[in-house]
């Protein structure tokens, strides 16, 4: 993938694009957030996964946004819902192959053309065809509370059987170098329903903070300036720090599945992972 002179404009919010109903505003700011930390990632020397990362986020908000927003439609009974559906239907698959082309090669897609097709996309559905739903929306308490009560973590673990974990008791410390990541994850971690999360940037600022304060899971990237996430792992451990760790990575080696092997990790996650692969892999090493 290509990256550095690729990068586009950043999409500047504005308050044309509001709509005033306020899940919808707040979904179209959080997707404007994430195509704008895709920029900054393509803009930074960093690992090429950050980009996959920051794709598959959008990728699995956008599901999320296009879910309450269909729902408020059904609850107002939005004459045009079947085109407006359809919409997202096409973005939806258009997103998902994108994001499926980069994980098979992520070499072989410009990141340039993924922000020119999405933040093109996004505007022109703002402001063609969700200004049509407003006056349906606005003082529609109904509406909105139907929309509201699409669950994140529910619609992403869809057909996942296995119990799901109280995601609102969980403490998560993430520590991860790329900015643009790390801002990602946090919203990714707190839409699941996750409200205790730390995002740190350096792994010394990690362990400090594992060694004040209880945490059910750490989240560490391996690659990262200075103490790397193997390193950070090895000096948690021999402080006493006994919370699962969870090593997130673009590649795998041997040094890896020793590691795993020594109990030093309970797992590593292969970049870009999914909101969906992320939580069955909190899932696993936490306490139901
Ligand atoms: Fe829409
Ligand atoms: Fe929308």
């Amino acid at each position: 993938m290509a990256k550095g002179e690729r990068a586009m404009a950043y999409i500047q919010w504005s308050r044309r694009f509001e709509l005033g109903v306020p899940f919808i505003d707040s979904d179209h700011k959080v997707l404007v957030g994430l195509l704008n930390r895709m920029n900054d990632a393509a803009r930074v020397d960093g690992d090429l996964t950050d980009i996959g990362g920051i794709l598959s986020a959008l990728v699995d908000y956008t599901r999320y946004h296009f879910a309450r927003e269909e729902r408020a439609q059904e609850s107002a009974g939005y004459p045009d819902m079947d085109d407006h559906r359809e919409q997202h239907a096409r973005l939806a698959i258009e997103a998902r192959r994108l994001f499926e082309a980069y994980r098979r090669d992520p070499g072989g897609i410009e990141v340039g053309d993924i922000l020119d097709f999405l933040s093109d996309w996004l505007m022109d559905h703002i402001l063609l065809h969700d200004m049509a739903i407003k006056p349906y929306l606005l003082a529609n308490l109904e509406a909105v509370s139907a929309a509201e009560g699409v669950d994140y973590a529910a619609l992403m673990a869809e057909g996942d059987t296995r119990k799901q974990p109280d995601w609102t008791r969980l403490a998560v410390l993430a520590v991860e170098d790329s900015r643009p990541f790390a801002h990602v994850l946090q919203a990714i971690l707190n839409v699941i329903g996750i409200h205790d999360v730390a995002v740190v940037s350096d792994a010394a600022e990690g362990l400090r903070l594992a060694e004040g304060q209880r945490f059910d899971l750490i989240l560490a990237d391996w690659r990262m300036q200075g103490m790397d996430g193997l390193d950070f792992v090895h000096t948690a451990r021999a402080r006493g720090i006994t919370a699962p760790v969870v090593m997130l990575t673009g590649y795998v080696d041997e040094s890896l599945e020793a590691a795993r092997e020594g109990f030093q990790i309970s797992e590593w996650l292969q970049k870009p992972v999914t909101s969906a692969e992320l939580m069955a892999c909190i899932a696993r090493h936490v306490a139901a």
